[in-house]
Order: C-alpha cells, then sequence, then structure tokens
C-alpha cells in the first residue's frame, strides 16, 4: 500500500509560529481588557449589589469583547500581507464575516444586560449622549451586518455598497472612543485610558501602513 506522506517545509512552520505568536499577543490583550472591570471598578458598579451587579458587570465584559472583535474584525477587513501568507484571503473573508456577527452579537448582549442594570427611562435624554453614541454604533454595525451578508438580495451593486461599507467601517472605531471614553468613568483616566489609546493607535497605523504597500504594489 502506498504511504501517504505529508510535506511540512519550513515554509508551513514558520507561519505556524507566527500564527502562534499572533493569537498569544491576542490572549494577552483579551486578558488585559477583560480584567478591567474588575481592577478599574466603574462607580456604577460601587451602587449595585447582588443580581443587578452581576448583570452590570457582563455588561461591561460583553462590550468589551465586542470592542475586541472590533478590533480583530478592521485587521481581518483590510487583511494585509502578513496575515494573507499566514491565513490565505479565502479563511480571512470568511472569518470576517464570522467575527461580524460576533462583534454584532457582543455589541447587541452589552446592551441589553447593561440596561437591564440601569433604569432605561435614564438613557432617554441628552445628558445620556455617550449611550446615544453606543445606539449609533451598534445601528451601524447592524447595518454593515445586514447589509454585508445580503447585499445581492437587497439589491446593491458591488462598487457602491464597498465605498459605503469602507466608510461605516471607518467610522465605527471612532464612534467607539467616543462612547468608551466618555460613557464609563474606569476608562476617564490611567491605564485603561491610555491602553484603549494605544490600541486604537496602533490600528489606525497598522491599517495605513497595510494601505501604503498595497498603493505602492499597484504601481
Ligand atoms: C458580517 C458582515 C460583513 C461582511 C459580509 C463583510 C464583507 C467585507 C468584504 C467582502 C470586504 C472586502 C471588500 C474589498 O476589498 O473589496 C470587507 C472589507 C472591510 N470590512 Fe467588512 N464585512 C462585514 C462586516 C463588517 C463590519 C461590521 C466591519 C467593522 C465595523 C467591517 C469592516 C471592514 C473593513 C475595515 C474592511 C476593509 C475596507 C478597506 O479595504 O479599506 N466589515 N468586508
Ligand atoms: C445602544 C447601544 C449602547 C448603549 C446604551 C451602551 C451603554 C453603555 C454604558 C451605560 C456603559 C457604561 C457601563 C458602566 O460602567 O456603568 C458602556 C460601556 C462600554 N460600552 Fe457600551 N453601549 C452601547 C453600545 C456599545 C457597543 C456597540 C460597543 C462595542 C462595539 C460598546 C462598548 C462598550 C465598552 C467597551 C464599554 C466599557 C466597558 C467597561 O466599563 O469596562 N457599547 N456602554
Amino acid at each position: 500500500m502506498e504511504k501517504k506522506v505529508i510535506k511540512t517545509g519550513p515554509g508551513q512552520a514558520v507561519r505556524r509560529g507566527k500564527a502562534a505568536l499572533l493569537v498569544a499577543f491576542l490572549a494577552l490583550l483579551a486578558a488585559g481588557a477583560l480584567s478591567i472591570p474588575f481592577f478599574y471598578e466603574s462607580q456604577t458598579l460601587w451602587y449595585k449589589v447582588g443580581y443587578d451587579k452581576t448583570l452590570l458587570r457582563g455588561g461591561q465584559l460583553a462590550g468589551l469583547v465586542a470592542a475586541m472583535s472590533l478590533f480583530v474584525q478592521m485587521l481581518l477587513g483590510v487583511r494585509g500581507s502578513f496575515l494573507e501568507e499566514i491565513f490565505g484571503v479565502v479563511r480571512l473573508l470568511r472569518w470576517h464575516r464570522t467575527n461580524g456577527l460576533i462583534l454584532f452579537a457582543f455589541g447587541f448582549l452589552h446592551v441589553t444586560l447593561v440596561l437591564s442594570a440601569e433604569e432605561l427611562t435614564s438613557l432617554i435624554n441628552m445628558k445620556s449622549w455617550p449611550e446615544l453614541i453606543g445606539a449609533l454604533m451598534l445601528t451601524v454595525i447592524f447595518a454593515m451586518v445586514i447589509s454585508g451578508l445580503f447585499r445581492r438580495q437587497i439589491g446593491l451593486a458591488y462598487a457602491g455598497w464597498r465605498l459605503m461599507h469602507r466608510v461605516l467601517a471607518y467610522t465605527v472605531p471612532v464612534l467607539l472612543a467616543i462612547h468608551v471614553l466618555f460613557v464609563s468613568d474606569s476608562f476617564a483616566h490611567g491605564l485603561p485610558m491610555a491602553g484603549l489609546l494605544t490600541v486604537l493607535g496602533a490600528l489606525a497605523v497598522a491599517i495605513l501602513r497595510i494601505k501604503r504597500l498595497a498603493r505602492l504594489q499597484e504601481r
């Protein structure tokens, strides 16, 4: 019987190593982010007890998972040669589609949990503008997911959809920064604020670099 030989050359080993490093880096980032509601308790948590406290903390954690999914979603969308070499374009686009749904699901869970712990009526006034920015952000994400998954059924031409998708995509991280910095006192100063701004700054630099390289390759 002929033996099946699976070749795992140095290229594949390097790709696996890079993938492992990337996963370790993201896991570290996630652990740091998810520890914020415990190490930097918001004032809103101080006044909550029992079930309400659990709901609010759960809501904060869901919001942080949504924020991290957005970070990953942006990188999967712009791709870049580093990710393309490790995972390939097809896989990245498939993950982008699935991760978009995860992002929306955690955004929705965040709102549901936070609003279950807070008074619903207290959000419907202009003092709650940071929450309203959150609502705008969730609506934009929902519109992007629906138009991305059902573009043909809705009858959108690819070029028009792509332009709209891009404009909305770069608006969402800006809305996230405004929402988080003004809605949560945990992020009003110190390490959480510095961490959020560093992650968003690093994302902007990575995207600009990927775009510049793509433009140079097109020439
Ligand atoms: C789940 C539904 C979604 C689908 C099916 C989808 C699909 C796509 C596709 C096919 C592209 C590649 C466009 C091209 O290069 O021609 C793309 C790019 C992109 N998407 Fe999405 N997307 C979805 C949701 C989202 C969401 C929710 C965000 C972020 C809020 C997002 C952010 C991006 C970004 C940043 C790009 C790169 C844009 C650029 O090239 O400058 N996508 N998406
Ligand atoms: C209707 C929409 C939204 C509302 C009403 C809302 C409301 C809130 C409120 C009240 C807080 C502060 C919780 C507290 O500490 O007491 C908060 C924090 C936060 N929100 Fe939202 N939000 C919305 C959408 C979103 C979305 C779509 C995302 C992410 C994509 C998001 C990400 C976050 C994050 C990361 C925090 C900080 C969590 C922490 O304190 O550790 N929010 N939001």
